[in-house]
This record gives structure tokens, C-alpha cells and sequence, in this order.
């Protein structure tokens, strides 16, 4: 397994829309574990593949406690095929953009359809921070980052401290 970079915004590949997964080979497994183990390592619970760079239909994400063993889902090409009406909001991060965080509110629920790594198509009924999480990821392979969900006066100032962190180098 490797680490990926995670890109960071502001970068215009972290806008784009990702494709359908057609094939699932070794080479496919292999990224998922490298997206794991990249997720793993910068401490994250989740992480879709537009963030490293590939725009394919893909994300990863364990929301096991720390001190618990790892659970990692691995999805392609998810669908959400049922969200409740009722929304919660929850306060997101997300590694694209390090350091920062805002209020979001989604739908507190969501089943969703997805294909594992065998090829397989699988169900999941989420909820709680699971739901959240997988509906953040999600949005990575629409090109929509949390901030868009929020007000364009808290957007702009979170894209203003990235922007700054990016000429600091610290990106
Ligand atoms: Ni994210």
C-alpha cells in the first residue's frame, strides 16, 4: 500500500465530476487500499478518490472510535436511493480543506447502493455520523465540497484562510 496526495483547495480537480468505475480489478482494490491507508494516515473518516487526484466514482470511509478495531467500507459507484426527510446538523471537516470547519446540515438518513470491492452490489442503511460522511464523500465525486453547503459570506472566508495557507506553503 502507498499514501497518496490529498489535494487541497483551492484546485480546480476538486470541482470536477468523477466517472463511472466500469472495471473492478486489482488495480482498482489497490487504490481503495491506498485511499484507506492515505485516510488512515492524515487521521480522516472518509476520503473520495477526486481528492487524490482520480476521478473515478469511489470513496472509503471508517467512523469507528479510535480505540475500536477498523471498520472500512469501500464503495463505488454509490447511489443514495432513499434520504429522509428530517436533516441534522453536524459540524464538518474535510482533508481537502485542512483546518477548517462549518456547521452542515443534511438528511439524517440515507440508503445507499454501492458495489464493494468483489463486485458485489450492496445496501447500507446509515445513519448518525456514518450518514453524514458517506453524503460528504459523496458530493467529493460531484466536484461539491462542504462549503458549498454553507452561507456564501462562511465560504468566503474559509477559501480566503485556504488561499492564504497555500501562499504560506503549508498546504
Ligand atoms: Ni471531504
Amino acid at each position: 500500500m502507498a499514501r497518496l496526495t490529498i489535494l487541497t483547495a483551492p484546485d480546480p480537480r476538486l470541482k470536477e465530476r468523477a466517472g463511472p468505475v466500469d472495471t473492478i480489478d486489482q488495480s482498482l482494490r489497490d487504490l481503495l487500499d491506498d485511499m484507506l491507508e492515505t485516510m488512515y494516515g492524515a487521521n480522516g473518516i472518509g476520503l473520495a478518490a477526486p481528492q487524490v487526484g482520480v476521478l473515478k466514482r469511489i470513496i472509503v470511509v471508517d467512523v469507528s472510535p479510535k480505540d475500536e478495531d477498523r471498520a472500512p467500507i469501500r464503495m463505488i459507484n454509490p447511489e443514495i436511493l432513499r434520504a429522509s426527510s428530517d436533516r441534522a446538523t453536524r459540524e464538518e471537516g474535510c482533508l481537502s480543506l485542512p483546518e477548517q470547519w462549518a456547521d452542515v446540515t443534511r438528511p439524517t438518513t440515507v440508503t445507499v447502493r454501492y458495489l464493494d470491492e468483489a463486485g458485489e452490489t450492496r445496501e447500507l442503511d446509515a445513519d448518525g455520523m456514518l450518514a453524514t460522511c458517506i453524503q460528504h464523500e459523496m458530493d467529493h465525486l460531484d466536484g461539491t465540497l462542504f462549503v458549498d453547503h454553507v452561507s456564501a459570506l462562511k465560504r468566503g472566508i474559509i477559501l480566503r484562510r485556504l488561499k492564504k495557507r497555500k501562499r504560506n506553503g503549508e498546504a
